[in-house]
């Protein structure tokens, strides 16, 4: 793996979903990858118009959390996207090579405007954006969900066509689909996600987090009756916070009978406090330091700005714009 590449849109308060889902994975690859890059999308989120003080709360939250999960700024170059112009810059000249009908055939694109949302250009340009943010750090890999592989194979299309056009000077990226991590149920027993408000926030204050397991249906069985662990939510969440032993042990517990699901939920809600403990106290130290984020993220654009502007030379003498 050369250089890895990913972004986040800050769209909500990062949940254990996202937690597994993506940013365990991120910490993880830092370590492996040659060279990693992690950027929040803010300009992807102005595609939905948010408040102004909502997007900036947002921006500073993920990069909180990312780095209280252990995102270590030096290892990766982490910042924020809209701190390096040349990405705009880079979109203009690949939006002039990519041709509508690709934008049109766009799945997420399509999905908003079935959901009855009025598209805007951005929108609709999302995925060249998308593509400018892989392009200009060169990037060889790209750590996406299964959502993202359309955008993904769209940005490999878009680098052909710029380099059968004017030359090579992009590598064509391939994408880094993770093995999935079973579906993660949220408290309604539905796929945790922040459009269904049944999301569990890493960080959530205890009592609430207390309240909201204790909420996760299951089924009405008696104390005394045996119960199966395998379709029940609140098993499915501990196997993620659980070790092999101790996730038998309550799978046994459940077989047995006498077990009620109130038990499992405790059992569940400390297992939880258990596995973010440490994370925790590192969000709480770096809340400590009210200059610490800002300075981490000013340092990360400062390096992918070099990157960049090494990138855009090339790209402006490639098309003659130089
Ligand atoms: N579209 C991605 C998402 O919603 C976020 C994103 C923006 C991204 N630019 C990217 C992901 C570049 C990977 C590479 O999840």
């Amino acid at each position: 793996m050369k250089r890895l590449l990913t972004g986040i849109q800050p769209s909500g308060i990062l949940h254990i979903g996202n937690y597994f889902g993506a940013i365990r994975q991120a910490v993880a690859l830092q370590s492996e990858a040659e060279e990693s890059v992690l950027f929040i999308a803010d300009l992807h989120s102005l595609t939905v118009t948010p408040k102004p003080e909502d997007l900036r709360e947002r921006v500073r939250g993920v990069a909180l959390d990312f780095l209280a999960c252990g995102l270590d700024p030096e290892k990766t170059i982490f910042f924020r996207q809209s701190d390096v112009n040349e990405v705009c810059e880079l979109m203009w000249i690949l939006n002039c090579l990519t041709g509508l009908g690709l934008l049109e055939r766009a799945h997420s694109y399509k999905d908003k405007v079935a959901h009855g949302f009025v598209p805007n250009n951005g929108l609709f340009s999302y995925p060249v954006l998308m593509a400018a943010d892989i392009l200009l750090y060169r990037s060889t890999v790209v750590p996406v969900g299964k959502d993202q592989k359309q955008h993904l194979e769209m940005t490999r299309d878009i680098a052909i066509r710029f380099n059968q056009t004017y030359g090579d000077v992009f590598p064509i990226p391939e994408p880094y689909i993770s093995e999935s991590v079973a579906v993660i149920p949220g408290t309604d027993g539905q796929k945790m996600s922040k459009s269904y408000n049944n999301t569990i926030p890493i960080f959530c204050e205890p009592k609430a987090a207390r309240k909201k397991f204790m909420s996760i249906p299951t089924d009405s069985k008696a104390l005394e009756e045996p119960k199966d662990p395998d379709t029940c939510s609140v098993f499915a969440l501990y196997k993620l916070f659980a070790t092999p032993a101790q996730q038998e042990e309550m799978a046994a517990r459940y077989r047995a009978g006498n077990y009620g699901y109130g038990h499992a939920k405790q059992a569940l809600y400390e297992a939880y406090m258990d596995y973010f403990a440490p994370m925790r106290k590192r969000r709480e130290e770096i809340l400590a330091d009210p200059g610490y984020i800002d300075e981490v993220l000013t340092r990360g654009a400062a390096r992918a700005r070099v990157l960049a502007s090494d990138t855009m030379a090339q790209v402006r003498k490639a098309v003659g714009l130089r």
